[in-house]
């Protein structure tokens, strides 16, 4: 029996990089994926991949910043499979520009994907759980929400607020069978690195190398799982030790 069997799972972000991988790992073991991302052509074509290998998925085009498609998220999970059990709250977007260059709706746009969306869709599923008797989140930080990075302002304040957020939802619902915590990824060879040097990333890693998505689809899949039982309102940070400097 696999560690998630039977367990219905929302993953924004779901079609690309980490959220990919995750739901790979995630219906290995047994989960059932609702799909949620506005990348609809990779939506189409992920789902049929993840079904020609066995896997049980709907794939729902959505904004995370967007609350009528947060909710329509929520409404094609219970009508498909009944309940929703896991949000993996990952859909994100990168954003590297000097401070004194980037725009105020730059800015606004980064946080409005990175945190209001977070938020959004994580307050939607708190509603469905608070009814369904709980639930688990794990949230998509980053390394820089621990850590701050010259060029990446509004990004870096964003992942440190998915960090509090986390916390102060765990907190929140701590009584109430909701366990809320952050994956805090360091470079992961993944889409949103866009044309940033590799090498560069490379070299600023103790490890020497890019994270891969499948490693750390394992650290959601055990804040997801009951591996984690006892955890809430915290963090795993998989770095390849770059925030033990
Ligand atoms: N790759 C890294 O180095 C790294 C490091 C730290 C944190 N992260 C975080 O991991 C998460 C996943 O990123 P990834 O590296 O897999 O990149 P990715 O670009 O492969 O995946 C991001 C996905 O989010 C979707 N998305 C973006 N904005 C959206 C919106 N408004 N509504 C719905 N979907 C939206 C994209 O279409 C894409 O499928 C992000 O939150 C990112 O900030 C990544």
């Amino acid at each position: 029996m696999g560690k998630l069997q039977d367990k219905v799972a929302v993953i924004t972000g779901g079609v690309s990089g980490i959220g990919a991988a995750t739901a790979r790992l995630f219906a290995a073991e047994g989960a059932k994926l609702v799909l949620a991302d506005f990348n609809e052509e990779k939506g189409a074509s992920f789902k049929a991949e993840l079904e020609s290998e066995g896997a049980e998925a709907v794939f729902v085009k959505a904004d995370v910043t967007n609350e009528a498609d947060v909710k329509n998220i929520y409404d094609t999970a219970l009508s498909t499979f009944g309940k929703v059990d896991i949000l993996f709250n990952n859909a994100g977007i990168g954003s590297v520009k000097p401070t004194e260059e980037l725009t105020y709706a730059e800015w606004r746009k980064t946080v409005e994907v990175d945190l209001d969306g977070v938020f959004l869709v994580a307050q939607a599923a708190i509603k469905e759980f608070l009814k369904s008797g709980g639930g688990v989140i794990v949230n998509t930080a980053s390394m820089y929400g621990w850590v701050g990075s010259p060029g990446s302002a509004a990004y870096n304040a964003a992942k440190a607020g998915v960090i509090n957020l986390s916390r102060s939802l765990g907190l929140e619902f701590a009584e109430r069978n909701i366990r809320v915590n952050a994956l805090c990824p360091g470079f992961i060879e993944t889409p949103i690195l866009g044309e940033t040097d590799r090498k560069f990333l490379t070299n600023a890693t103790p490890m020497k190398r890019l994270g891969k998505s499948e490693e750390i689809a394992k650290a959601v899949l055990f804040m997801a799982s009951d591996d984690s039982s006892f955890m809430t309102g915290n963090s795993i940070i998989v770095d390849g030790g770059y925030t033990a400097q």
